[in-house]
């Protein structure tokens, strides 16, 4: 143990640390600071934990608390009160937070870009940036708000309304800017350990033994969890139970994340130290890595049942006899990557006993429920026995559906009777949670001659790695979406899902959708140059209007706004020299036959303030925000008086915040409870309704499974449409890019605008950088450097059109807005590049595009031959 002293925020400190702490883990596990946030320690990457040392900006974890020795360290809370309130002020306002994790670490950037008096040029400001990574955001609305405080603030007098349509500021966005709304690594209790995960060395290796005898012994180790200490099932997962908690001795591993061990300790410190003594021998296997081969006749099961999880079908009409018939045809295949969702705040939970034998954990993840039912499982008790509250996460994008570290946080908990937290690193969190799908698209499609579609033929297959996930869900997706929005009579299309040792693949953004987008408008692109049209002509001919059917059969009702988005842009595109131009179409809700369901609780307490509860999940989106609107909205109450959280309770199960459905749901219930409060309200204060309680819910319960043999299939509740314009300059790199969205109703234009920018941001990296390749089963870097994710300099300005076309099916008419941001963009930025060099691409990413260069980590940067058609 040694010792370091230094000046923290104006005071003197001498604290102890072990060989191998950063001064990011002093700062936080020792000394409480928790507005340093770990989003990648030790690899300096996201800038999630900047501090000012002797007053210029460094990255705590990469620091030797040895380095700081005599020095002077600032972190947030040691900023002057004003420009810390100026900097939360001007943040909420400009709209530059969404899951808040990134952000203190921005502000201390910005708060040495005010001292140096260097915000005036934005340029500067966006340089400064560097090394930072927002996932959620696309940076504009930061450089925005940093620019705002150099020029001194917002307008007093700006107001921006607190109803259903007006720009409500975000709630508690002003503590998210601060770093005082705490995540869930940043939660201490009384008596809390630390859990640790021992993560298997081979995709494919059958596990001889796991001796934890030395690890047992280490300093400050409570005890080593193995798969023999988990009283109920050892499988989880959402939709199949494949996924072992924990791989038993004489089990052979399926992918690189597997958990082995859980190992507790008196620090985390010590734990993930330890975890490195636990000793394993393995009869090391050849994975199973190409999906393809993992469906011959000789490829080794994965799971008992065999490589493949699933076939999905849509047929109709006769696609053989259409495109025989057809003027234009065209084949192609079109491959998509695996990618990374790269949410900013690794996974973590705390799992705590609570008195009368039960258990409560305060988990990250995107569905309390499903949480509380895979806990209750795993620890072989009734649901009512765990607790499940969110801490509203540092981004998910679908990565965090699938029970993580829920699970291993409640079993040592449950075992040691005490409270214990687990937080992965970022390696870990790498290695262990769903991916988004690599697929592989080949399309036969063919048009009339005027190019109007006749017919389209799919064969898909998704590689959905080691586990099942949500990966059936997926490929559904992305078979029902394979038409994007545009009427085609005759339709065949099959996806099959496949088990492989690779990473498991399951929800991101998009869910299938983008990827059948990036082939079917390609394929709409090469049929237009067959008829001699342009992109937006042969797309005019194309698009669904009320009463066309969608891929699967469903007819589309009065809400289809597709059109209206693609003349939104006809000018801006008709007017750039280089452009792409693409459509998208989005479910929203998990539709298929199964139930989407809202529900929202409204609770008087005895500080006569409204409790509002909710099981939809809060992670950057603004849904905590817009259910205080639709309260206000309702009953003229102040939202100050509202506060807004996401338990367990089964009055407001709700299920997994997926599928663009939380905001479309979760206001139509939040609306009945309002409305049946303002009705108790109607003549009497507030304080007279202390302990009542008001419920709404809403159900939708109507839709087809796929494949169902019914004459008017209902596949989804609702969709969402977009179209999208992605302009060049002249060098090939892009200008910017107009995104035209129907969203039904914004009830919060300014959320609804951020949330379409930090997809298409998203989408850009799909586009040109963004992969995580892996080699036989192992990805080839665990580093966020080799991701490829856009930097706020690489990022191009993204003008928002948002089109309001309301869906009846309840509520305010809003659609979902999460995913489709970036369902359109790939394929856009394909278009736009064959404007300019003539190169059809059919691969993703892109990364030989002269628009990628500058993005593509250096390790990726070679050349690749691009496909041509
Ligand atoms: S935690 Fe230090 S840069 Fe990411
Ligand atoms: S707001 Fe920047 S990572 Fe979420």
């Amino acid at each position: 143990m040694a010792t370091v002293a230094f000046t923290l925020n104006g005071r003197p400190v001498d604290t102890e640390y072990e060989t191998g702490e950063h001064l990011l883990g002093v700062l936080r596990e020792r000394l409480g600071i928790t507005t340093v946030k770990d989003g990648c320690a030790p690899q300096g990457v996201c800038g999630c934990c900047t501090i000012l040392l002797d007053g210029r900006p460094a990255l705590a974890c990469l620091l030797d608390p040895s380095t700081v020795a005599g020095r002077d360290v600032v972190t947030l809370e040691g900023l002057p009160d004003r420009q810390r309130q100026l900097l939360a002020e001007c943040f909420v306002q400009s709209g530059a937070v969404q899951c808040g994790f990134c952000t203190p670490g921005i502000a201390v950037r910005a708060a040495h870009l005010l001292e140096r008096g260097l915000t005036g040029n934005r340029s500067r400001v966006t340089s400064a940036l560097a090394g930072h990574l927002c996932r959620c955001t696309g940076y504009r609305r930061i450089v925005d708000a940093i620019q705002l405080a150099g020029a001194g603030g917002p307008d007093a007098n700006g107001e921006s309304g607190c109803g259903v349509g007006g720009s409500s500021p975000r709630y508690r966005g002003r503590e998210q800017v601060l770093g005082e709304k705490p995540f869930v690594a940043d939660l201490n209790v009384d008596g809390m350990l630390h859990g640790a995960l021992v993560l298997a060395e081979h995709p494919r290796a059958r596990v001889l033994s796991i001796d934890s005898s030395t690890a047992e012994a280490a300093v400050g180790v409570a005890r080593v969890l193995t798969a023999g200490d988990i009283p109920g099932d050892r499988h989880h997962g959402l939709i199949v139970h494949d996924w072992p908690l924990l791989v038993a001795e004489g089990e052979t591993t399926r992918c690189i994340g597997d958990v082995l061990a859980v190992v507790v300790a008196d620090s985390q410190h010590r734990a993930r130290a330890a975890a490195t003594l636990v000793e394993v021998a393995y009869e090391v296997l050849e994975p199973v890595t190409d999906p393809e081969a993992a469906l011959g006749p000789n490829a080794p099961a994965i799971h008992d049942d065999g490589n493949l999880l699933e076939v999905c079908t849509f047929r109709r009409g006769d696609v053989a006899v259409a495109l025989a018939s057809s003027a234009h045809t065209v084949e192609a295949e079109f491959r998509t990557q695996r990618i990374e969702h790269a949410f900013l705040e690794p996974e973590a939970a705390l799992a705590l006993p609570v008195a009368g034998g039960g258990i409560k954990v305060y988990s990250q993840g995107q569905g309390v429920h499903d949480d509380q039912r895979q806990i209750a499982a795993i620890l072989g008790v009734e649901a009512d026995r765990v607790e499940v509250e969110l801490v509203s996460n540092g981004g998910a994008f679908g990565g965090k559906e699938d029970l993580s570290v829920q699970g291993h946080a409640a079993l040592a908990a449950w075992r040691l009777s005490q409270p214990v937290r687990v937080v992965l690193t970022r390696e870990q969190s790498l290695r262990i949670h769903p991916k988004r799908h690599p697929l592989t698209l080949r399309y036969r499609a063919g048009c009339d001659s005027d190019g109007r579609l006749t017919a389209v033929e799919a064969r898909i297959v998704g590689d959905t790695g080691a586990y099942a996930s949500v990966g059936t869900k997926v490929l559904e997706r992305a078979a029902g979406h394979s038409c994007g929005p545009y009427r085609v009579p005759n339709v065949d299309v099959e996806a099959r899902t496949v088990y492989t040792n690779n990473p498991p693949c399951g929800a991101m953004r998009g869910f299938g959708a983008n990827q059948a987008a990036f082939a079917i408008e390609g394929v709409l692109d090469m049929l237009a140059a067959e008829v001699g049209l342009d992109g937006y002509d042969v797309r005019n001919r194309n698009v669904l209007d009320p009463g066309d059917r969608f891929a699967t059969g469903q007819l589309m009702d009065s809400s289809c706004g597709i059109r209206r988005t693609l003349e939104a842009v006809r000018e801006q595109y008709r007017s750039a020299r280089i452009a792409g131009i693409a459509c998208g179409i989005k479910n929203t809700g998990i539709g298929n036959g199964l139930e989407d369901t809202g529900r929202v609780l409204i609770e008087v307490n005895e500080h006569g303030r409204l409790e509002i509860l909710t099981g939809f999940t809060e992670m950057g989106q603004g849904l905590h925000t817009i259910l205080r609107q639709v309260v206000h909205e309702e009953t003229g109450l102040d939202p100050e008086l509202m506060d807004v959280r996401t338990v367990s309770d089964p009055r407001v199960e709700c299920g997994m915040t997926t599928a663009s459905r939380a905001t479309a749901l979760c206001t139509a219930a939040g609306r009945k409870a309002a409305v049946r409060l303002a009705e108790a309200l109607h003549d009497q204060q507030l304080i007279a309704l202390v302990g009542s309680t008001f419920h709404g819910e809403h159900i939708c319960d109507f839709t087809t499974p796929p494949g169902a043999e019914v004459a008017d299939p209902v596949t989804h509740m609702a969709f969402g449409y977009a179209t999208q314009v992605v302009v060049l300059r002249d060098d090939g790199t892009i200008d910017k890019v107009v995104a035209a969205h129907d969203v039904g109703r914004a009830i919060n234009p300014q959320l609804c605008a951020g949330q379409i920018e930090g997809a298409v941001h998203m989408g850009l990296g799909y586009a040109l950088s963004e992969d995580f390749p892996c080699t036989g089963g192992v990805p080839d870097s665990l580093r966020l450097r080799d991701l490829g994710i856009l930097k706020a300099a690489d990022t191009p300005p993204v003008e928002v059109i948002l089109v309001e076309v309301p869906d009846g099916f309840g509520g305010y008419g809003s659609k979902g807005v999460g995913e489709i941001g970036l369902v359109p963009t790939a394929a856009a930025v394909a278009g736009a590049l064959f404007a300019h060099d003539g190169i059809r691409r059919t691969t993703l990413p892109m990364t030989d595009a002269a628009a990628a260069r500058a993005s593509v980590p250096r390790s990726r940067r070679a050349p690749t031959a691009p496909r041509q058609h």
